[in-house]
């Protein structure tokens, strides 16, 4: 079993009877929503799931989970998903399979949010791995590019690779732009990343992105290495 996998199926744990679960999208959610399948299966456990993206609903749909749609719900109890990179403050940055947007509505919605990865998404900074993945409009991405560059960004569309030309499209049908900004590896502050959060927010033509900052206070990290999990709470 590898670290993917134990912290996928240490967070099925956590599910219980009555729940709201809001499913992840990615490899190691992917974990999380076979066990809490086969917990459905074998033990009659008795949820109701919302998913967080098209990718995940056709998984959930294929291990036999029932969903219901994020506005059919008022609250979840419990969101679990993966991450791209984990800050020791818990700050995220997420979205490398460009399901931010849907992602975030479920880590506004509930509860508890459960970041599941692997030791090495821990970073003692954001943003020295992974770009901020930023969802555009299609007709605003001059507009969103030019906005995302004044606040000290560099940004590439995300191309698709394999079965499609051009463009990654969104579950959404929108497009990406991967934003890095300046950040010095060797120390130094980086950028202030609340602040880019709310700016971000703000820009014409975005509709989301995948700095999820707020959502710290009612985050538990499990962080599957060593052969163990490690609960960052
Ligand atoms: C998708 C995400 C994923 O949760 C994140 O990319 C982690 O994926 P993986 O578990 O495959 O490393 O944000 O948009």
């Amino acid at each position: 079993m590898d670290d993917k996998q134990r912290v996928g199926l240490e967070a099925a744990k956590q599910v219980q009877d009555g729940m709201v679960v809001g499913l992840g999208t990615g490899s190691t959610a992917t974990h999380f929503v076979r066990e809490v399948a086969r917990r459905i299966r074998d033990e009659k456990l008795s949820i109701r799931c919302v998913s967080s993206s098209f990718a995940c609903s056709l998984l959930a749909r294929a291990e036999g989970i029932p969903l219901l749609s994020v506005d059919q719900v008022a609250r979840l109890d419990l969101y679990v998903d993966g991450a791209d990179e984990v800050a020791p403050d818990k700050g995220l940055i997420k979205g490398r399979g460009a399901a931010m947007v849907g992602e975030k509505l479920l880590a506004e919605g509930c509860d508890r949010f459960l970041v599941i990865v692997d030791g090495g998404k821990l970073v003692n900074k954001l943003g020295l791995k992974f770009p901020v993945p930023v969802e555009v409009l299609p007709e605003a991405v001059q507009l969103a590019g030019r906005g995302i560059a004044a606040l000290g960004g560099k940004t590439a569309l995300r191309m698709a690779s394999g079965g499609k030309d051009g463009p990654v499209v969104t579950d959404h049908g929108n497009l990406i732009l991967d934003a890095t900004f300046a950040n010095d590896a060797k120390g130094g502050a980086g950028p202030d990343w609340k602040a880019l959060d709310a700016a971000l927010d703000g820009l014409p033509g975005v509709v989301g992105h995948g700095l999820f900052l707020r959502y710290a206070p009612k985050s538990t990290v499990l962080v599957g290495e060593g052969g163990g999990v490690r609960v960052i709470a």
